[in-house]
């Protein structure tokens, strides 16, 4: 069956992450594409990925995209840096002809623009890091780029804790970055789903003469070019509906989330597995 061959504009985005970091797409989204209703996806029992193996992630990431196209999603968003990075080959293989974007794509295009032939840091995950996704995918755009990644592991739990601007948040971001400070980076590419939360404190610590890169922003642009190009945008008056699948109880989702997404959640259903 080709999932792109029905016509129904209405259909939802498929959204996913780990967790709820992917919020921060899903809410760019809504700021730019209000009409598209949207399947969020988050699998907040396995979270984080960002220090698995990536024969794991590939295994959940294939589960997910299943889940999501029964759903009858009409183009799919990997709004999980660790996914994107050594997982989005998976979605592609079974998106059966839907649009695929990612959060990598998005923010290495984003950097690229901002420092053409120029010095660009990237922070995210082990996983994402060790990747090189970042690296790869700017180079392949700009190779004049010059690229100097560091892995952030602490970050997430600092952030799902609610730590935003906290001292020990502040000492690690400021012990993180130095050495990719150290090399005069005029962009910095906030690689995590869970670092544009960061972006006052890490925008203090980086100084004025670093441009923060949040690849959220530049997704929700890329969606609605995809969309108008592929004939898939949905206009018109109704208000748009959201629906939240997680893998784990949904309280502590649904707490957190609202202040990922800046408003409230509503529903939030549970997915069995
Ligand atoms: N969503 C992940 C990312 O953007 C962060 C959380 C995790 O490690 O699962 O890389």
């Amino acid at each position: 069956m080709n999932v792109q061959a029905g016509t129904d504009v209405s259909r939802p985005i498929g959204v996913f992450d780990s967790g709820v970091g992917g919020l921060t797409v899903v809410r760019a989204l809504m700021e730019r594409l209000p009409f598209e209703n949207i399947v969020y996806f988050g699998d907040t029992a396995r979270v984080p990925y960002g220090v698995k193996s990536v024969a794991t992630i590939e295994h959940f990431t294939a589960q997910i995209t299943d889940f999501l196209l029964q759903q009858d999603v009409k183009m799919l968003i990997i709004a999980c840096n660790t996914m994107a990075a050594v997982a989005a080959h998976v979605v592609a293989a079974r998106a059966r002809g839907l649009p695929v974007l990612d959060v990598i794509e998005a923010g290495a295009q984003a950097a690229v623009e901002a420092s053409p032939g120029g010095r660009i840091g990237v922070i995210g995950t082990p996983t994402t890091i060790n990747s090189n996704a970042y690296a790869r995918r700017m180079h392949e755009l700009d190779s004049g780029v010059r690229v100097y990644s560091q892995a952030c592991p602490l970050f997430v739990p600092l952030v799902e804790e609610g730590w935003l601007d906290h001292p020990v948040t502040r000492m690690t971001a400021q012990e993180y970055l130095r050495p990719v400070l150290a090399e005069e980076v005029g962009s910095l590419v906030l690689g995590c789903t869970h670092y544009p939360l960061l972006k006052p404190l890490l925008r203090d610590v980086a100084g004025p003469g670093v441009r923060l890169i949040d690849s959220a922003v530049t997704t929700a642009e890329l969606a609605a070019e995809r969309l108008r190009e592929s004939g898939l945008a949905h206009g018109g008056s109704q208000p748009a509906s959201y629906r939240y699948f997680v893998t784990d109880v949904p309280l502590r989702f649904q707490t957190i989330g609202e202040r990922f997404l800046g408003r409230s959640l509503g529903r939030v259903e549970r997915v069995d597995w």
